[in-house]
């Protein structure tokens, strides 16, 4: 990565995992100038069987952490993060801004052709009020299939995008929404754009929503009212509550970008 980024805000990102970095391309292509930091917390992934209160206190710790480090907003780059502890989050952090990532069920709606959309997620986001609230705010005339995607995140984090593991994984949760002949799917997790080839492969013809996109543009709006953050960092950091060379291995493999990961302390 180019080290001689102009000034810019600090911005602190989190995942379960390594999910959140298929967030991270976007946020730098809307904030060129900005110090990323980011936290995957791979040591206690997955989130998505987690009770409520578990994520709770994860996130809130990983939330005082990129704080002491300088973050002066937070991107909750997880959907099971951001639907069980966004609240809590606001609450202890209402001084900075903070933005949250939550299915595309808004720009599935427009996609759709049959009315008939596909939302792929962990368990924890699909049974969440904060999805379930989302899901009624939408128009009567579409269907939405729910798919909630066991061992879907984990096999990504393990690494291997081509695994036998990850293709049975990726067929078994796919072959209901095909069978439900949905023409669109929201991938409600940010771990699964890096399984995009493998579910447009079981999925042939399907149009999938992401939106990676819109919360870069969403941070990139309440940036703009942020100082320039006056501490000496490099353009991206890492930490891993797993395994950092992990971490630092996937992020040159996935984003070609070469950083290496500290452990989260
Ligand atoms: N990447 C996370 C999400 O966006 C969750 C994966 C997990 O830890 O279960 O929901």
């Amino acid at each position: 990565m180019n080290p001689a980024l102009p000034a810019g805000c600090c911005i602190g990102v989190f995942d379960s995992g390594v999910g959140g970095l298929s967030v991270l391309p976007a946020l730098r292509a809307a904030l060129p100038g900005a110090r990323l930091l980011y936290v995957a917390d791979s040591g206690h992934a997955p989130y998505g069987e987690r009770t409520e209160a578990y994520i709770v206190e994860r996130s809130q710790r990983i939330a005082g952490f990129l704080r002491a480090q300088g973050a002066q907003l937070l991107v909750v780059a997880c959907n099971t993060a951001t639907a069980a502890a966004v609240e809590a989050l606001r609450q202890s952090h209402g001084d900075i801004p903070l933005v949250g990532i939550e299915p595309g069920l808004k720009p599935a709606v427009a996609l759709t052709r049959v009315g008939r959309v596909g939302v792929m997620a962990t368990s924890g986001t699909l049974s969440s009020r904060k999805f379930q609230r989302l899901l009624l705010a939408q128009p009567p005339q579409v269907s939405f299939h729910l798919q909630a995607c066991t061992g879907l995140a984990l096999a990504i984090e393990r690494g291997d995008l081509r695994s036998t593991e990850l293709q049975a994984v990726v067929q078994r949760h796919c072959a209901p929404l095909r069978e439900a002949d949905c023409d669109v799917v929201v991938l409600g997790c940010t771990h699964y754009p890096f399984a995009a080839p493998l579910i447009r492969e079981a999925l042939p013809g399907v149009t999938l929503v992401d939106t990676a996109e819109a919360v870069a543009r969403q941070t990139a709006r309440l940036a703009a009212q942020l100082p320039p953050s006056t501490r000496d960092l490099p353009p991206l950091q890492l930490w891993s509550s797993g395994d950092p060379a992990q971490l630092s291995a996937f992020t040159l493999r996935w984003l070609e970008w070469h950083v290496e990961a500290a452990a989260l302390p």
